[in-house]
């Protein structure tokens, strides 16, 4: 069918690009002007000011968030022989980094109204851990479209099994709990840059924040073939660094992030009134920062359907859980509760367009479509 208006995309990370063109441009005019491409001031400087922006010591850049969660599970410590914990409702790379660094993934059930770590079923499997598991050893928490995992009642059961915590923030920069921003909860926190997050480049990164100044060394080396000196791996590494052009780019976009997850949260507060009964739930004590505005609906394709007629975007986040993912299934250790709470979300997951550069225009006939439909 025709649509009479411009269709509205779910996601749009060249409407970031153009809302700040200029001074992308004179970043990357600059950042090529330096000679230097990897490593050098433009991603120093980047560390720094995340770091600062955050709230840790340290924040180290690396390739992609994916290989951020294996260089800290690395960083740590944890690999071969053993097992950490984590959720099957996730983008499919918090698994994936969990076997890059050679340990061994449970996953974990969700609690269905924030999609996020179920702390009793985590409990649960720190208490009995499923036969034939190594030791659990670290848990990676996901705050998943934004939004905080229940990080009060995760992080004393961690402590008292004496277990790692490491924060995946890959959708949450900026998202805070009990008024203090996520990624500075634990051990270490992950954020993906990939570019339709909160902060995202014009190509792959990641960052990791610490404020465990030993942990950063580490991280610095195992980043770069475990080197602190040029061309002396003190331990084995891999590559995986932020370049100098990413670096510069996200300095830039790093100065508009508050900006843009405020516009994010207008963008939910009217998404919110049209969707009534259906909004998402908010966590009490939490801000959540939109990543994904997730709505469930019993019939996703009629949804999707309708929305398409209306010239809208959805997304589905995520259509299949990682433990029933072809190269996953039948090989991946779960709870007691067999992710049963996260098979049901999967099936209804639908997320509409989500990004600070909507118009007004475009959030109106967004709010009129999920008006219709609820
Ligand atoms: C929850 C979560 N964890 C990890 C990642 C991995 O990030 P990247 O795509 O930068 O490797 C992503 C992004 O896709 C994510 O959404």
């Amino acid at each position: 069918m025709t649509v009479a208006t411009a269709p509205i995309p779910q996601a749009n990370p060249g409407a970031g690009y153009r809302a700040r063109r200029e001074e992308i441009d004179a970043a990357v005019a600059r950042a090529l002007a330096s000679g230097w491409y990897i490593l050098g001031q433009e991603g120093r400087a980047f560390e720094s000011e995340f770091a600062a922006w955050l709230g840790t010591t340290h924040a180290v850049g690396c390739g992609n968030g994916t290989d951020a969660l294996a260089l800290t599970l690395r960083g740590l410590g944890i690999g071969p022989g053993c097992a950490v914990a984590t959720v099957s409702h996730t983008a499919v790379a918090t698994v994936a980094a969990i076997e890059m660094a050679g340990a061994v993934p449970v996953l974990i059930d969700i609690d269905p109204r924030h999609y996020t770590m179920d702390p009793a079923e985590l409990a649960a499997v720190l208490d009995a851990p499923p036969p034939g598991l190594p030791p659990i050893r670290a848990v990676i928490p996901v705050h998943l479209y934004g939004q905080a995992a229940d990080l009060d009642a995760i992080l004393p059961v961690c402590a008292r099994h004496g277990v790692a915590v490491i924060e995946d923030c890959a959708q949450a920069h900026g998202a805070t709990l009990d008024g203090r921003k996520l990624g500075t909860f634990a051990a270490a926190a992950c954020f993906s840059l990939y570019p339709t997050k909160n902060l995202g480049a014009l190509g792959d990164g990641g960052i990791i924040a610490t404020s465990d100044e030993h942990l950063a060394g580490r991280l610095s080396a195992l980043r770069q073939y475990g080197w602190k000196q040029h061309y002396i791996s003190d331990e084995v590494g891999v590559n995986s660094r932020l370049d100098e052009l990413q670096a510069a780019i996200l300095r830039v976009k790093l100065t508009h992030l508050d900006e843009g997850n405020a516009r994010r949260q207008d963008i939910a507060t009217a998404y919110d009134d049209a969707a009534g009964a259906r909004a998402p739930s908010r966590r009490a004590g939490a801000s959540h920062v939109f990543h994904q505005y997730v709505l469930r609906v019993a019939d996703r394709p009629a949804a999707q359907a309708h929305f398409r007629a209306a010239g809208i975007g959805t997304g589905i986040h995520y259509p299949v859980p990682v433990h029933a993912q072809p190269a996953y299934r039948g090989r991946v250790a779960l709870g007691p509760a067999r992710c049963a709470a996260t098979e049901r979300a999967a099936a209804e997951v639908l997320s509409l367009p989500m990004y600070p550069e909507l118009t007004d225009a475009e959030v109106a006939r967004v709010c009129a479509a999920l008006r219709e439909l609820v």
